[in-house]
């Protein structure tokens, strides 16, 4: 099944789909989803399935800066945006949670709130700087961020008798540290959500019957989880390998109680680019010159 080039709401909605995330963004319906919740690749050097991770700065902020546009345009007046993001390591320090709060209120989003999950990994730590000495000793930092943004208002519309969460959870998850573990079963990707962060993440900032994308989606934790809690779903990969896995886990995992989920696509839907070669082409051509200008600026 192949998407036209702006698809309707129904085609898409509870659908994998094999694509670059700031083109399909783009040919969502405008106004259309309620919550995005992603982690993007965060220009670290790790071996996704068929994606470099390993830009200039300035270049790897350009292309997401894209990418938040195009989201901002997607989602319904007061939707959320829940960004998360690791700090960046001891050697090649950049604040980079500052940068992109910067880069996605510069878009038209509100920022609404700073999660920080801690993970607790500190057990593993083996690079303590110069030991017992201040010539040069490490912080190591052993939490991310979920930044959180609003499109327009802060209040996002919806029926109350389908907001889902319990008085103890509520409580429980509007202190902004969130003590969860790291993912330990990866599922053949370097670097899933565990789903206890996006299972708060949903029911405190989204409605049942609600839209939850995530356009880099990985191995589709937030669709499962989306689903699982009675939320339709949208997940985006541009690796076709981490798009099936995202449709088997789909397949393997049930929905809670009482929720009446819709049937699930039966393949993976592509959307690639329109005019994918020229486009890449030009992309390439574009990509290296501002490589260029960065290098020789810095
Ligand atoms: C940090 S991982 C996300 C993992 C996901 N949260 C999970 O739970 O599995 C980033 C993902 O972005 C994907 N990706 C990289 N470039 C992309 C692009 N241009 N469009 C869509 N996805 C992309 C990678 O394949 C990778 O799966």
């Amino acid at each position: 099944m192949r998407a036209s080039a702006v698809a309707s709401a129904v085609e898409l909605v509870d659908q994998v789909i094999h694509g670059d995330a700031r083109t399909t963004l783009r040919r969502l319906p405008p106004d259309s989803i309620h919550l995005a919740i992603t982690s993007p690749p965060y220009n670290v050097g790790i071996r996704y399935a068929g994606y470099s991770d390993d830009r200039s700065y300035a270049a790897y902020r350009r292309w997401l800066k894209g990418v938040w546009r195009a989201l901002h345009r997607a989602l319904v007046p007061g939707g959320r945006f829940a960004l998360n993001v690791a700090p960046t390591s001891i050697k090649n320090f950049r604040p980079i949670h500052h940068d992109l709060t910067r880069d996605v209120t510069e878009v038209g989003f509100g920022l609404r709130a700073e999660i920080l999950w801690y993970k607790q990994t500190m057990g593993r730590r083996t690079a303590w700087g110069s030991w017992r000495s201040p010539s040069n000793p490490h912080v190591i930092p052993s939490w991310e961020y979920v930044l959180v943004f609003s499109k327009g208002p802060m209040k996002l519309e919806g029926d109350p008798a389908k907001a889902d969460i319990t008085a103890e959870e509520f409580q429980s998850f509007s202190d902004a540290f969130w003590h969860i573990p790291p993912e330990r079963n990866r599922r053949g990707h370097p670097a899933p959500f565990p789903d206890e962060l996006i299972r708060r993440l949903v029911k405190f900032y989204s409605y049942r019957t609600n839209v939850v994308l995530d356009m880099f989606g990985g191995t589709g934790t937030v669709a499962a989880v989306a689903r699982k809690t009675g939320r339709h779903f949208l997940s985006i990969d541009s690796s076709r390998e981490y798009c099936e896995l995202a449709l088997a886990r789909l397949r393997a995992t049930p929905v809670e109680a009482g929720v009446l989920a819709a049937p699930l696509p039966t393949k993976v839907l592509e959307m690639p680019a329109p005019s994918a070669r020229g486009n890449s082409l030009r992309h390439g051509r574009k990509q290296a010159r501002r490589e260029l200008a960065d290098r020789v600026a810095k």
